[in-house]
């Protein structure tokens, strides 16, 4: 039987942290929550059964069997995290549901993950500490570890000058490194705005970049995005980061470029097809890996939360939230 709708209850599927937890349960409807990991499908389903509301992560598949599973019950879908290519949007519209996510909390965080791994990759700071573990009676040598100078007037190619890669330019120039960036609405190709960041197309952007961060969402525009074709325009000394989307760069392509030394080094902090990680990538040289961790900033995941909570909380109560996406 359904419940009324005041009873029916908040279904967080993965334990965030206290703060947004204290937040949940401040709400004052009954919660269902997961554990720390991942719930398996069949849990996910279930346990979104008669929900009014899901606070939800990237790692949750929010489809139109998930929405089917939730009922008529469900008004929102509030995702901790600002990219939602893990909600089939277009469906939860159709139902009547809201979706919403968490823009502008984690561009600190996530731009500061893309400069460690920017400086990690150029500097070669993983394969220094693999050498010194190896080799306890290492000695300083002239030639040893040389990587790319950020800051000896190396380009930054950046792509999607969003809220992210914008905090990422200006992290960048900190560096002395040259900014360009793709166009966007608001600085269209071949302009130049007043922190001196130029507009290129992607092409010559790759032609003429020392190192590419990317930054836009994984959409059917974007997957692939970073491709063979892309990688070969690309300098051979170059560093390609990517803490967006794993789909937007090919991971094979990437992998055989690296092997033929085709590409200075590359740092990925997302994966296609995650959690699982192409071992391509596993056996690639002069590749630096993290798992996700872009907005993993414990104020960070406090702020993802309290906005993810304070969306869905909106929407029971009939308000406008914060952060839609439909
Ligand atoms: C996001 O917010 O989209 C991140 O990838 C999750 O950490």
């Amino acid at each position: 039987m359904t419940k009324p709708a005041a009873e029916a209850p908040v279904y967080v599927p993965r334990t965030l942290t206290d703060a947004a937890m204290r937040a949940v349960h401040a709400l004052g409807r009954p919660v269902v929550t997961g554990g720390e990991d991942p719930p398996e499908r069949a849990a996910l389903l279930r346990d979104a059964a008669g929900a009014a509301a899901v606070v939800c992560t990237v790692t949750e598949r929010i489809d139109a069997e998930f929405l089917q599973a939730a009922g008529p019950a469900l008004r929102v879908v509030s995702n901790t995290a600002v990219g939602y290519d893990n909600i089939d949007v277009p469906a939860a519209t159709e139902r009547g549901v809201r979706v919403c996510n968490t823009p502008g909390v984690l561009d600190g965080a996530t731009a500061d993950l893309a400069m460690a791994l920017l400086l990690a990759a150029a500097r070669r700071v993983t394969e220094g500490d693999r050498f010194l573990r190896g080799r306890p009676e290492w000695v300083w040598g002239p030639q040893m570890l040389l990587g790319l100078d950020l800051s000896a007037g190396a380009t930054l190619g950046i792509v999607g000058y969003g809220r992210i890669g914008q905090a990422v330019a200006r992290r960048a120039r900190a560096f002395d490194m040259t900014v360009v960036a793709t166009p966007t609405r608001d600085h269209p190709e071949g302009s130049t705005d007043a922190d001196g960041t130029a507009f290129l197309p992607l092409d010559r952007l790759l032609e003429r970049s020392d190192a590419v961060s990317v930054h836009v969402p994984l959409t059917d525009r974007t997957r692939g995005l970073i491709d063979a074709d892309a990688l070969a325009r690309m300098p051979a000394h170059a560093v390609l980061v990517n803490t967006a989307r794993g789909g937007i760069v090919d991971e094979h392509a990437l992998a055989e470029a690296l092997h033929a030394g085709r590409l200075g080094a590359a740092a990925l902090d997302v994966f296609d097809g995650e959690p699982a990680v192409n071992p391509e990538l596993l056996g690639a040289p002069r590749l630096v890996m993290t798992p996700h961790i872009g907005s993993a900033g414990r104020h960070t995941r406090d702020r993802m939360g309290l906005l993810a909570v304070a969306n869905a909380a909106a929407v029971l109560r009939g308000e406008e939230p914060r952060a839609p996406v439909n």
